[in-house]
Formats: structure tokens, C-alpha cells, sequence
């Protein structure tokens, strides 16, 4: 399906990114905290559905905003970027999109494989099924940590994001960060390029 060529994000591309970094930072929070050691037996079971249930949150939201981002409209660049700096870019945004989906199904193979089979209460409305797998605790281990390991790999990434963000906006003065404040109020270079061929 040909996309609407765009200067900026639209509201559904604008409210999806920060819901999504804002349930991603949550959960990351959540699950440093509820597997520390010193956690009372009974919040811990709790927090572990809450994290549950915001993680199937967080890989909906992700699948949702993959199909409107691959669909719907093609953000054109902002000018002023170098062609290293356009393929940066890119590669940061297929990088994260794709851990928004792998680390969310990594946590639902880890409540999968795990013999103790304790169901995920989905914000206590559905039973999230769980996906067909083998049960054992060696698989349990290994997507522990293959979660873990992504989780706080996709964390750094988060960072590095975030900190090319808030140097674009603040030392380059460019629309990279405005245009996903929804910001109608452009900085001086504001023009927006088309991509080349
Ligand atoms: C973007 C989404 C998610 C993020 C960023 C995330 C992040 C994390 C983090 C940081 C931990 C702690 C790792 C550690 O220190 O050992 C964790 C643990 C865990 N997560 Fe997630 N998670 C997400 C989604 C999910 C989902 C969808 C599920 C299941 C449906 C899930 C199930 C679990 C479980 C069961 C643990 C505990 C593993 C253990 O026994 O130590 N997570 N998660």
C-alpha cells in the first residue's frame, strides 16, 4: 500500500511512540524490581502480573504501530541530516522496533516454558494463552536471560536515543525532536527535504 508522504508525524504515530517509551521505561523499572531478592513472596506475584500485563500492552501497541508506520505515512527527513546520519537513524529505529517486539515475546516464552505453568492474568480481565512450547526448567533459564539480556540491551539503546534526541534539539537546533512533540512551532531551519532517489 503506497504511503501519504509527510514534513512530520501524525497524532496516531505521535501518541503510540510516547506510550510505548513510557510503558517500556515502566516495565524495565518493574522488572528490576520484582525479581530482586529481598521482594515479599505475595508482591511479587502481583508485580509480576502487573509486568505481564503491561508487557502484552507494549507488544500490541508495538505491532499496531509497525503496521500504521509501514502503511499509513512515510515521514520525509529533516534537512540539515548528513546521509551517516540518515542511516544512523534508521538503523537506531528498525533496531528498537524490533527489540519492542522481541522482548515482550521473550517474557511471554519465559511464563511459556515455565513448568510451574502460572497462567497470565491479563489486567485480571483475560488469561493470556500461553504459547505452545516444550516445559522445562532449562528453557526456563535460557529465555530468562535471553530477556534479560535484551530488556537491558534495549534499555542502553533507549539512552542513546534519548541523548541524540536532546542533541539535536538542543545543540543543533533542528525539528528532529519537535516533530515528535507534535510541535506546530519550528525551529528557524525548519525546511524539510525530500528523500533522495
Ligand atoms: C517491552 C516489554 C518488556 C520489557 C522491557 C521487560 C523487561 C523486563 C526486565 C528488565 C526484567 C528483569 C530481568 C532481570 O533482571 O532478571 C523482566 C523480567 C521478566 N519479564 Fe519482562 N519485560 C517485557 C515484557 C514482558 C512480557 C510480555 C512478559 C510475559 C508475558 C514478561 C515476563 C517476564 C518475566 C516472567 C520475568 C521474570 C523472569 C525471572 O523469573 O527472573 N515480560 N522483564
Amino acid at each position: 500500500m503506497p504511503r501519504r508522504p509527510a514534513d512530520g508525524y501524525d497524532p496516531i504515530a505521535i501518541v503510540l511512540h510516547w506510550l510505548i517509551a513510557l510503558l517500556i521505561l515502566g516495565l524495565l523499572v518493574l522488572g528490576f524490581v520484582m525479581t530482586l531478592q529481598s521482594i515479599d513472596p505475595a508482591l511479587q506475584f502481583s508485580l509480576f502480573q502487573w509486568h505481564k500485563s503491561f508487557g502484552m500492552l507494549a507488544l500490541l501497541l508495538a505491532a499496531v504501530r509497525l503496521v500504521h508506520s509501514l502503511t499509513v505515512v512515510r515521514v520525509k527527513p529533516v534537512k540539515g541530516l548528513s546521509a551517516l546520519e540518515h542511516r544512523s537513524a534508521d538503523a537506531m529505529h528498525y533496531l528498537l522496533m524490533t527489540l519492542a517486539g522481541v522482548v515482550p515475546v521473550a517474557g511471554w516464552m519465559i511464563a511459556s516454558v515455565s513448568p510451574l505453568e502460572i497462567p497470565t492474568f491479563a489486567f485480571d480481565l483475560v488469561v493470556i494463552p500461553h504459547l505452545p512450547m516444550p516445559k522445562s526448567d532449562a528453557a526456563e533459564v535460557w529465555w530468562t536471560t535471553v530477556h534479560a539480556v535484551l530488556a537491558y540491551s534495549m534499555l542502553a539503546l533507549v539512552l542513546l536515543h534519548s541523548g541524540a534526541a536532546l542533541y539535536h534539539h538542543y545543540v543543533r537546533h533542528d525539528d528532529v525532536l519537535t516533530r515528535m512533540l507534535g510541535s506546530r512551532h519550528r525551529t528557524a531551519k525548519t525546511s524539510i527535504e525530500e528523500p533522495g532517489p
